[in-house]
């Protein structure tokens, strides 16, 4: 059976998400009434030096979507596609913001079908009142004295304030 004909719809919602802000809320939200399960995984070992420890982007995201036993939290290394094998997944759905994000995401869309052909990427576009933010512009909100109201999840604010304000640093 290919993984497609299975009953049980899985996605899978990959990111750094340093930190989960409210577009990806909004994102993991719509997914998952698409599909039977999310699993939203944050990736671990990137290119990138994350702000946030593995550990705490874990974190943050169990207390975001607690009490939601359709999204699954897990972290991978590696390639995307092996851990979308691994968790029997068909589709990974990403977020497009605005058609700066398109060349980017057309290229790992891309390359992620040529590694692995029956995994679909799936876009879903940002509600427009997200549409400028990412986790950096909340960092350097967070940073610079500004405030992150709105724009991560309650339960994780104080937290994001508390390692970046400039008054703790
Ligand atoms: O939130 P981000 O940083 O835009 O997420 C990017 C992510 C994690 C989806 C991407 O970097 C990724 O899939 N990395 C894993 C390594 C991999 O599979 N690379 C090939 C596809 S680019």
């Amino acid at each position: 059976m290919d993984r497609n004909d299975q009953k049980l719809r899985i996605c899978v919602c990959p990111g750094s998400f340093d930190p989960i802000t409210n577009g990806h809320v909004d994102i993991i939200d719509r997914a998952s009434k698409l599909f039977d399960k999310v699993i939203v995984a944050v990736l671990n070992n990137g290119n990138k030096r994350p702000e946030f420890t593995i550990e705490e982007r874990l974190e943050f995201l169990e207390c975001v979507f607690k009490g939601r036993p359709e999204i699954e939290i897990d972290s991978f290394s590696g390639l995307l596609v092996d851990f979308v094998r691994k968790k029997n997944a068909s589709i990974i759905v990403r977020g497009l913001r605005a058609v700066s994000d398109f060349e980017y995401e057309l290229q790992m869309a891309h390359l992620n079908k040529t590694l692995e052909p029956s995994i679909e990427t799936l876009f879903i576009m940002t509600k427009i009142s997200y549409s400028y933010l990412s986790s950096s512009i909340v960092r350097e909100l967070a940073r610079n004295g500004g405030s992150i109201d709105g724009l991560v999840p309650d339960c994780i604010k104080d937290k994001v304030l508390e390692r970046l304000s400039p008054k703790n640093r």
